[in-house]
């Protein structure tokens, strides 16, 4: 490299030559890492990054460390919601990136007492996160005994390009058909609660049936389990070289699920997104499977209203 040893370096051209190295191989280890996420297409003709970063739970004044520090290891897609009360941090993190806008994706979501104010909601939301458009925006949670959600979609579909894509959460196959049955738009996702000890298979078929893409929320199972201690999951860490949510994430990624675990720990952040070097076979994958015991950590769609 000719730049060494000219003067424009401080260190001997040894020690030079070793921190220009260093710099490139970052960087591109930086670019292989948000490059290596594949998108899925959305049956509105939208792309989604595969994996991307959740924000449940993340206190409001870490959100903007969080996000940046996501960010920084190469998430480029970014799962929050009215009801966390971080999007204003989340928007600021966006903002201090300068990565440009169109290589971000950004979701968020309408709660369940705004199903009839759908307008006002969203520019709340579109507020706090300094933003023109989300990429992604959801209806939280069907809440069918106020029986509101098929309101709060015609809402949705009136919001045209500031919500590039929408979709809803926790939709079981009833709350579909009867979306379905008045909708204008097909939901682009069903964002719903599943990891290997609850997969909803009849929300999964109905989604996959009418064209949905599925999002894995809790995809870790939300801290409640040892990973570890599952078996299949332990097995197949072992026989790959990875850790056990490593292994958990690879099967939401194989499964074809879009998936956005959440940490507030950088190492989690790095070891979260660095799943892109290796495949479970169909043996591991089937074992991981039956680990099903329907085992819910959240709410139970038609009891939270
Ligand atoms: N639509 C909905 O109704 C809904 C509901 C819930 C969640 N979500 C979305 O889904 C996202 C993900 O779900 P979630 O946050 O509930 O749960 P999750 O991602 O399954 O689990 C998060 C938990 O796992 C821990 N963790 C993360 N990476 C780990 C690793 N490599 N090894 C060991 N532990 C690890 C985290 O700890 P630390 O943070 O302490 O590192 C945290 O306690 C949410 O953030 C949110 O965006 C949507």
């Amino acid at each position: 490299m000719s730049v060494v040893g000219t003067g424009q370096f401080f260190g001997s051209p040894e020690e030079e030559r070793d921190k220009l190295m260093q710099s490139l191989m970052d960087q591109k280890n930086k670019l292989s890492k948000s490059e290596g996420i594949p998108f899925v297409t959305l049956n509105d003709g939208k792309t989604i990054p595969q994996l991307g970063f959740g924000v449940f739970k993340v206190d409001p004044d870490e959100a903007e460390r969080v996000v940046t520090e996501a960010l920084e290891v190469g998430y480029r897609h970014i799962d929050t919601a009215a009801i966390y009360g971080n999007e204003e941090g989340v928007g600021r993190a966006i903002a201090k990136s300068g990565i440009p806008r169109e290589e971000l994706f950004i979701t968020t979501k309408l709660w369940n007492d705004r199903h009839l104010d759908v307008e006002a909601a969203f520019e709340e939301s579109l507020q706090k996160l300094g933003l023109d458009y989300v990429d992604l925006y959801l209806v939280h949670w069907p809440a069918p005994k106020n029986d509101n959600y098929v309101a709060a979609w015609k809402g949705l579909e009136k919001l045209g390009d500031r919500a590039r894509s929408i979709g809803v959460c926790n939709f079981l196959p009833e709350h579909l058909e009867k979306l379905l049955a008045e909708a204008t738009t097909v939901p682009a996702i069903n964002q719903i609660e599943l990891h290997p000890a609850l997969q909803q298979r009849d929300a999964v078929e109905a989604s996959l049936a009418a064209g949905i893409t599925v999002e894995s929320w809790g995809p870790l199972g939300q801290g409640r389990f040892d990973l570890g201690a599952e078996e299949p999951i332990a097995a197949a860490a072992k026989n790959h070289g990875k850790t056990p949510a490593q292994v958990v994430i690879r099967w939401h990624l194989q499964n074809g699920f879009v998936v956005f675990p959440k940490t507030v720990t950088k190492s989690r952040m790095v070891e979260n997104i660095d799943v892109f070097d290796f495949e479970l076979s169909d043996e591991e994958m089937a074992a991981i499977t039956a680990l099903e015991r329907n085992d819910r950590g959240g709410s139970h769609p038609n009891d939270l209203n």
